[in-house]
């Protein structure tokens, strides 16, 4: 009887297992398909280190179960005690040489892929892109070499090396920019530019904060768009433009306010319309640059335009009915 509800508790755990490692797709053990080269080497290691953990785990549950089933109680008094076994140097030569030679074979492995991962591949300056990721409570800011700004959505050109120099401010808290696609995970920490890179193929990726950074933290995602070129150099010179300072005004509100507000009601901070200070300008500037309670400063280091770009975006909703 015992036996029967055991078994059916362990089928069971497997059969959840298995669906939800299918559900998730893209093998469900495994990460997201690599689409730079610094990410496809992070998969040859998660690879290479998942043979050697899978035989082991194998090895040790065969043996346990093994044990179990072999050496169990029985009809044996409850006291009864085993051989009392000691020093045995052939076993203890084998479990000290056998972890030292799977551990060196995964070193060299690490080492060897790591220049890859780490190292931008040369390129000149007319085939890369410098672009600066700044992480805040709760969104990602991106500056591009000619001064445009975009917020949460980062436009970058395919086939070419993008240098990310990701930056933490000393006002805000600790974030970690991750696009599991293009490359692994980098801090956003104040007094350090830490560089990472990708190469990639025209495509969207998404991006993720990875550092539990505050209440809406899982809303901290980014969508990178690579796309040819030209496209690219139009976008951020379209940007700079005040035809691109409106978009950046609905990027703002959407990417920044939206992450805690609505409109018509109450979410994490109150609800925003009809409120007479989205069409102050002094008002808002000095809420925004501040904080105020739970409020993080979330402009502390715009600029005016920045600030400007918001606010006619936003006076349209100052006298818009809240209903
Ligand atoms: Cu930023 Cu989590």
């Amino acid at each position: 009887m015992r036996r029967t509800v055991f078994a059916s508790v362990f089928a069971s755990v497997v059969a959840l297992t298995a669906v939800t490692s299918a559900y998730a797709g893209g093998g469900g053990f495994l990460p997201p398909t690599p689409h730079s080269p610094n990410a496809h080497r992070i998969q040859h290691d998660f690879i290479f280190v998942s043979i050697f953990c899978g035989i082991i785990f194998l090895i040790v549950e065969g043996v346990l179960v093994a044990f179990i089933v072999k050496y169990r109680r029985g009809k044996r008094p409850r006291t009864a005690e085993g051989p009392q076994i000691h020093g045995s140097t052939r076993l203890e030569v084998l479990w000290t040489v056998a972890p030292v030679f799977l551990l060196a074979a995964i070193g060299v492995f690490i080492f060897w892929e790591l220049p890859g991962i780490a190292n931008a591949p040369k390129a000149s300056a007319a085939d890369s892109t410098t672009i600066q990721i700044e992480g805040h409570q709760y969104y990602w800011l991106f500056r591009y070499p000619n001064g445009a700004i975009s917020i949460d959505r980062m436009i970058a050109p395919a086939n070419q090396v993008v240098h990310e120099e990701v930056i933490g401010l000393d006002f805000d808290v600790n974030h970690s920019w991750w696009i599991p696609e293009l490359g692994g995970k980098y801090d956003a920490i104040p007094g350090k530019i830490n560089k990472t890179w990708f190469k990639a193929p025209v495509g969207t990726y998404v991006a993720r904060c990875s550092e539990l950074c505050g209440l809406q933290h899982a809303l901290m995602t980014a969508e990178v768009d690579v796309v040819p070129r030209a496209e690219y150099d139009k976008f951020i010179s379209t940007r700079a433009t005040s035809t691109g300072a409106a978009a950046l005004g609905k990027e703002e509100f959407t990417g920044v306010c939206e992450k805690c507000h609505r409109l018509d009601h109450v979410y994490v901070g109150p609800a925003l319309g009809g409120n007479s200070l989205l069409a102050n300008r002094k008002g808002i500037e000095s809420l925004l640059r501040n904080g105020e309670g739970q409020m993080p400063a979330v402009a502390k280091n715009w600029t005016s335009a920045q600030i400007d770009a918001l606010i006619s975006y936003t006076k349209q909703f100052a006298t818009a009915s809240t209903g």
